[in-house]
């Protein structure tokens, strides 16, 4: 039965006329019924406004994976979306990210299949076992290990939301859960020769969740790559940067190789209590290896301190008892050393006496509350924007002096696609007076990565153009915004890399909230 129109919604296209090589929009409105999907909307427009609008569908069900394309900057897939879900008027298609665009929405799909090609998705087993007409028998807990991931539909929205695939000598989401999904199978014989085609590409992979974040299958593929880092990891087969980082927390309990005895140097003429020296105050100031060492982002820890001292805030650091959290070990697939790690950590929390922990690092945060042991751990953890959030709205904090800046936001992963923190940070810069906040076209969950998740902050070899950072930056310089903010220290030291790299000194600057903030006070 035909239900009735409920509203009518504006589709605006991203096409592409291949014979005159010519980006072009088109505007259509469409009728939309309750269950109205956008792929029946795009089916509406070419039978009754525009025969020549040119898009993939096959299976209508979720099935095929055809249908993928962006919608407002996010790619879904077209029959198993419902206009009425997005709750908008007007809505933006565009073909999918990352893959060449044939015509209109169609996007050329052959990269994608070559290198799923390379991977081997099959069964890798000895010539003369494949021969026996036996079965390969496997129990239920074996089939559970992989089942999940083996419901993959090939849509490549997950490569399609990767920063990383801008390098195409990383293999991608798909190619890299499915080789995962192929090791753990307890029929395959082929781990060995599955790991060499990523040995020295995985590492691009940033761990910023897109590709889990968007997968209509619900995949999870970034953990799949973690477990493939892992897989690696326990091959001793890595580069040499990667070793590097790593060999320095196992020593340092870092990864800047810098004696823990240093760990307080930033906070010298400051006044900030430290652990043992204190046993208790109301929040637990955990730093951050990058703001502790690294001379630029110590900036963000001096301001931080010196809002906690602003407000009257009773807080204290671990001093040297804080080492890394681990976060970007994790990620790297030192599993061992980050336990190392985490025990120590939690141990040291018990030790100090607070009612919550405040990190100035979105990998932190996320560490703390998501990863065991710390989930566990039952720990009231806050990332410094929601803090200050808290504080602008109890007016604990007063932002009043004006400064006169455009300001984009860019949400670090970790913060935003990990947490869905969004609006926390956007809150305190609309607060302080005299900034006009402006969206990137990549926003909220539709980021894109500053490249420096899961150790490639100090890894990053690849040239220059490959690099998330340097994308990102074009982005806002595109833009025109004088200033980036953003909320995580490793963004600050990729974005301003970016600056460097691309010689636009003169034309932006990359400042962390909490700079921003301890100038309006
Ligand atoms: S992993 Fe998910 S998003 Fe990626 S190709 Fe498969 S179904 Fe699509
Ligand atoms: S976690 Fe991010 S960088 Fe890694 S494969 Fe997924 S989308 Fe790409
Ligand atoms: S048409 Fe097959 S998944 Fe949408």
């Amino acid at each position: 039965m035909t239900t009735n129109v409920e509203k009518t919604v504006e589709f605006k296209i991203s096409r592409f006329d291949p014979t005159e090589n010519r980006r072009y929009d088109s505007t259509f409105k469409v009728p939309i019924r309750r269950g109205t999907t956008i792929l029946e909307a795009l089916l509406y427009i070419k039978d009754n406004l525009d025969e020549s609008l040119t898009f993939r569908q096959s299976c209508r069900m979720g099935i095929c994976g055809d249908c993928a394309v962006n919608v407002n900057g996010k790619p879904m897939l077209a029959c198993y979306t419902q206009v009425l879900d997005l709750n908008m008027d007007q809505l933006l298609i565009e073909p999918l990210s990352n893959a060449p665009v044939i015509k209109d929405l169609v996007v050329d799909m052959q990269p994608f299949f070559d290198t799923y090609k390379r991977i081997k998705p099959h069964l890798i087993k000895p010539a003369d076992e494949l021969k026996k007409p036996d079965e390969f028998p496997q129990s239920p807990a074996e089939l559970k290990k992989y089942w999940d991931l083996t419901l993959c539909i090939k849509c490549s929205i997950c490569n399609s939301s990767c920063p990383a695939i801008i390098d195409e000598k990383f293999l991608g989401p798909s190619a890299l859960t499915a080789t995962y999904r192929f090791v753990t199978d307890s029929r395959d014989q082929g781990a060995g020769e599955r790991l060499k085609p990523m040995a020295d590409n995985v590492w691009l992979c940033t761990q910023c969740s897109s590709c889990t974040l968007f997968c209509p299958k619900k995949l999870t593929c970034a953990e799949a790559i973690l477990e493939d880092h892992s897989l690696i990891v326990e091959t001793g087969d890595i580069p040499r940067t990667v070793k590097d980082v790593l060999e320095s927390v196992y020593k340092y309990h870092n990864p800047m190789s810098t004696t823990q005895s240093k760990r307080m140097d930033w906070a010298k003429d400051l006044n900030v209590q430290a652990y043992p020296t204190v046993t208790k105050a109301d929040v637990l100031f955990f730093v951050c290896c990058s703001n502790v060492y690294d001379l630029r982002n110590q900036a963000a820890a001096r301001n931080m301190a010196g809002v906690f001292n602003g407000m009257g805030v009773s807080f204290a650091t671990l001093g040297s008892e804080e080492w890394c959290c681990g976060d970007h070990m994790l990620r790297m697939g030192e599993k061992g050393l980050f336990e190392e790690l985490a025990m120590h950590n939690i141990a040291m929390f018990r030790k100090l006496e607070t009612t919550k922990i405040v990190t100035l690092s979105p990998h932190c945060y996320n560490t703390f509350k998501n990863d065991k042991p710390y989930k566990d751990a039952g720990l009231k953890v806050q990332h410094y924007t929601e803090f200050l959030a808290e504080a602008l709205e109890t007016g604990k904090l007063k932002l009043t002096k004006p400064m006169n800046k455009i300001v984009a936001y860019h949400d670090p992963c970790f913060l935003g696609k990990r947490n869905d923190i969004f609006d926390a940070p956007r809150r305190i810069l609309r607060a302080i007076p005299g900034i006009k906040l402006v969206e990137m076209k990549r926003t909220g969950q539709s980021s894109f990565c500053c490249g420096g998740g899961a150790g490639r902050v100090w890894t990053e070899d690849a040239l220059p153009e490959k690099r998330p950072s340097t994308n990102r930056l074009h982005e806002a310089l595109d833009l025109g915004v004088e200033t980036l903010a953003v909320a995580c220290p490793y963004c600050v030291t990729t974005l301003e890399d970016a600056v460097k790299v691309l010689d636009v000194e003169n034309k932006i600057v990359v400042r962390d909230i909490l700079e921003l903030v301890k100038e309006a006070m």
